[in-house]
């Protein structure tokens, strides 16, 4: 648990102010499941199932902070006593998903009649889907957005007390509440919010219409936050934004994002940073100069391309061209040679003809990206882009796709195996899943690497992994490039 800052509140008395409020709630929520633990004659269990990004999936550890204090086990499976959805709805596939799993999760609770069901996150910003909810899912019994995720503990004690379904979305909002408590999924790595929403309405994206305007948190409330997760044990942080970027713009006091890296890289103890996402537009000089210093900074740069053609980049309303984007690739290299280079390709946008596509493989050959995730257009309600004309046939994308998704993996391969051989330091993860005799972690340019620690041959064979080195960061000689991983040797001793 990262912070729990139980505040004194008099009996009876509801406090308007946040967090104050919430901690209050979080005392009601508890007494309410003692209660239903003592009839029951066991623990309740939990559990929050996450969709989409890893903003949602920061999200979750928020709202896992809540459960575990108020009194909830959390479990591995959806049949628990309490499910949580956080959901995603950037391409539609993954709002189908939603639906699909929430049929099965029905059929659980017709046999389990005392099960909670909750449903947050970006679909739940949508009218139409809160619409269906409320027609086609009535077992659900909470439903809440992106805006007010702050106020779960007190959306619970409704959910608890009231026999409808409550449903509570916020349209938009200016308030950043901080200082709830967050159970990390890891206990060395850690997601922190810099900043919250988009403003810059790609034109296919609906992200700024379920996240709301860009909002950046003060640098000194995230920097108390890193300083409190390196007291509890972090060595690594990821920044999170959807257009990192733009950070502190619109603060009082405006700040850019490289002098807020300065300010995170004087923390003592913290290891490694990292960062995403980059819009290509707003990517400064000055970012790059900072990066290229920097020691603790990873040599990684997550930069969506999106498309090749400057065509559709304008379409898209992403404001650079192709040649912008590759001059910018050119001077990331420049001033950081072994810096890998990551993307996002959107393919079949409405009006993308084959030359538009061949622009894009171009760009994939030139850039030589270390990794890309592909996405099929998809169309959503609400955007400028699903009222474009000329929608691509979907056989058309398909091929496009297929070819470019080959291409990248090629490249990817290729890239990965450069680095065979090579000595660097990985930051230890957790054991194997597979080989117990195997720990995995992450290069500063997040590739994973399965290695064996040198076995004491005195101590005999199969030798278990050496669990004292989750958390720390090791180096480990790259044997042998599999292609997207790595499978290596420990070099020595722990390095921090
Ligand atoms: N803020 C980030 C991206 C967040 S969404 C940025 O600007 O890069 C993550 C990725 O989903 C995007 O980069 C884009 O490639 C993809 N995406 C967003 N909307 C999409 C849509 N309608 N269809 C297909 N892919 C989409
Ligand atoms: Fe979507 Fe564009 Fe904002 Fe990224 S920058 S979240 S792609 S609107
Ligand atoms: Fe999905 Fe919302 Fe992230 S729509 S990609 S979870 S910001």
């Amino acid at each position: 648990m990262e912070t729990t800052k139980n505040m004194q509140i008099s009996a009876g008395e509801i406090p308007v102010m946040e967090p104050q409020r919430q901690f209050y709630y979080m005392d009601q929520a508890k007494k309410l499941i003692r209660e239903r633990e003592e009839n029951l004659g066991r623990k309740l269990t939990a559990h929050v199932e996450t969709f989409g990004c890893q903003m949602n999936a920061r999200d979750s550890e928020k709202l896992r902070g809540i459960l575990d204090t108020i009194g909830f086990v959390q479990v591995d499976t959806e049949e628990a006593d309490f499910v949580i959805y956080n959901t995603c709805t950037v391409r539609e596939n993954a709002n189908n998903k939603v639906y699909g799993r929430l049929g099965t999760l029905g059929s659980y609770k017709k046999k389990h009649p005392a099960m909670m069901i909750a449903l947050c996150g970006c679909m739940m910003q949508e009218e139409h889907v809160v619409e269906r909810l409320k027609k086609e899912f009535r077992f659900v019994n909470l439903v809440f957005g992106t805006h007010n995720i702050f106020k779960f503990a007190e959306l619970v004690v409704r959910a608890l007390t009231e026999k409808k379904m409550v449903v509570d979305i916020w349209e938009g909002t200016t308030e950043i509440v901080e200082n709830l408590p967050v159970e990390r999924k890891y206990s060395f790595k850690s997601g922190v919010n810099i900043m919250f929403g988009c403003n810059n309405f790609c034109s296919y994206c609906i992200v700024p219409y379920v996240r709301g305007r860009e909002r950046s948190r003060e640098p000194k409330d995230i920097i108390r936050e890193i300083e409190r997760l390196v007291a509890d044990g972090v060595v690594e942080v990821m920044l999170l934004g959807q257009n990192v970027n733009s950070y502190g713009k619109n603060l009082d006091q405006p700040i850019t994002f490289a002098e807020l890296l300065q300010e995170i890289e004087k923390i003592e103890g913290l290891e490694r940073i990292r960062f995403m996402t980059s819009h290509p537009k707003d990517l400064s000089d000055e970012l790059i100069e900072v990066m290229a210093q920097s020691k603790k900074i990873c040599k990684h740069m997550h930069l969506p391309l999106q498309s090749g053609s400057s065509r559709i980049l304008k379409k898209m309303n992403r404001h650079y061209d192709k040649e912008q984007y590759l001059a910018l690739v050119g001077k990331l290299r420049a001033a950081i040679p072994d810096i890998a280079i990551t993307t996002d390709i959107i393919v079949g946008f409405p009006g993308e003809t084959t030359e538009d596509f061949l622009e894009t493989m171009d760009v994939v050959k030139k850039v030589r990206y270390d990794s890309a995730f592909t996405f099929i257009y998809s169309k959503r309600s609400g955007t400028p882009a699903a009222e474009m004309e000329d929608q691509v046939p979907e056989a058309e994308v398909k091929e496009h796709f297929d070819m470019l998704l080959k291409e990248v993996q090629h490249i990817a391969a290729e890239k990965a195996k450069e680095l065979e051989g090579q000595i660097l330091p990985v930051l230890v993860e957790q054991v194997n899943e597979h080989d117990r005799s195997l720990l995995t972690g992450r290069l500063s340019n997040n590739s994973v690497v399965h290695f064996s620690c040198a076995a004491d041959p005195a101590s005999g064979a199969d030798m278990a992994a050496d669990t004292s080195l989750i958390g720390k960061i090791v180096d480990v000689k790259l044997v042998e490039c599999k292609g997207f991983y790595y499978l290596g040797e420990l070099c020595g001793s722990v390095v921090k």
